[in-house]
């Protein structure tokens, strides 16, 4: 694998090591955590020795503005996780392409159904609820009630205590604005999340740090998908696991091959590999508890039972269209964005 950091997009130069001689490539923008990207990229190699993998990780936003940018002259041939809402406006705006795999029989409804709303130009490989975890140390020593509820996360006790994503670059944000929006209507959702800005400590670029950052004590709590939560106190860290009291909303992580992309074949050869049992059992080993997308697929002890969560009926195709997403975050700039506690 040559692994390429989302730093290449800035502009930083970095050696690659060479490719395998004859071996055809593949560019592959991976928008999940990065352990679950190298696991994945690392498999597809190791059984498909004809295929050499260029990996850059990208948030959601990132990967669909990186994608746009690259236009009818695409450097990516697939992009693989992150939410689906960016996926399928690049459906819409034709920047992937139809692809029908044999797989998609073995797949849950809700991974189907993403395919059938953007006419096959993409398709779900998992699927993750939004919640936030906080870190009981922290919460303990300060004395702070434990905010089970999104109106909890007003309470001025919690000032510069949280972060969550900027919705622009990350996926998960743009979840957490398009749930609040369909759970209180927009105008209140609008003031909720300006409410909520002074309490916010920062935005952050990707989705998951915020609770990075609460589970090595730089932050009192992160909004973020449930798993990513849970993924910080698999690994022992004081992080308690919140399911939002109201109501919450979900992603469908999505997988889609680039219109015009110049390594086609390859695409679809990796596409019907990650849809299969063999791939999405490599989740829960890369510490990735999202429910994986083939009914088949085991999933882990760690995966919220989604049964017994209180989740919206998430409209994909509304906020997932190019005239929502982009109306969502521009009214996001103008009224909450930046708004960091002082
Ligand atoms: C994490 C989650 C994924 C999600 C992704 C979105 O990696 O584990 O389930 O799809 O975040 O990333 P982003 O940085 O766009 O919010």
């Amino acid at each position: 694998m040559k692994f390429r950091t989302a730093a290449i997009a800035a502009g930083a130069a970095l050696a690659v090591p060479a490719v395998a001689a004859n071996a055809a490539e593949l560019n592959m923008i991976c928008s999940a955590e990065v352990a679950i990207c190298e696991k994945l990229v690392g498999a597809f190699e190791a059984s498909h020795s004809d295929i050499s993998v260029n990996m850059v990780r990208l948030s959601s936003g990132e990967a669909y503005a990186k994608v746009r940018a690259e236009g009818r002259n695409p450097q990516t041939d697939l992009w693989w996780g992150g939410t689906g809402d960016p996926q399928l406006q690049a459906a819409a705006e034709g920047l992937t392409a139809e692809y029908k795999s044999e797989h998609l029989a073995e797949l849950h409804d809700w991974a189907v159904e993403q395919a059938e709303t953007s006419g096959y130009r993409t398709v779900g490989v998992y699927s993750g609820a939004l919640g936030w975890g906080y870190n009981t140390d922290i919460f303990t020593k300060k004395g702070l009630k434990e905010p089970t509820c999104w109106s909890d996360l007003l309470d001025p006790a919690l000032k510069g205590e949280i972060q969550i994503a900027d919705p622009n670059s990350s996926g998960t944000a743009y979840t957490a604005l398009a749930t609040l929006v369909q759970l209180m209507g927009e105008d209140e959702a609008m003031d909720y999340l300006k409410k909520l800005g002074s309490n916010v400590a920062q935005y952050t670029k990707s989705g998951s740090a915020p609770v990075k950052a609460a589970a090595r004590g730089e932050a009192g709590l992160g909004i973020v998908f449930m798993h990513d939560a849970i993924g910080q106190t698999v690994e022992g860290f004081p992080i308690k696991v919140v399911a939002p009291c109201e109501g919450t909303g979900y992603e469908v992580g999505s997988m889609s091959i680039i219109e015009g992309a110049q390594n086609p074949d390859e695409a679809k050869v990796f596409y019907d590999w990650a849809l299969t049992t063999d791939a999405q059992n490599l989740m829960p080993e890369a510490g990735s508890y999202q429910v994986q997308s083939n009914k088949a697929a085991v999933a882990s002890e760690h995966t919220p039972d989604f049964s017994k969560l209180k989740l919206i009926d998430y409209d994909f195709a509304k906020y997932g269209s190019a005239e929502t997403r982009k109306a969502l975050l521009a009214r996001w700039d103008a009224e909450v964005g930046g708004r960091a506690a002082e």
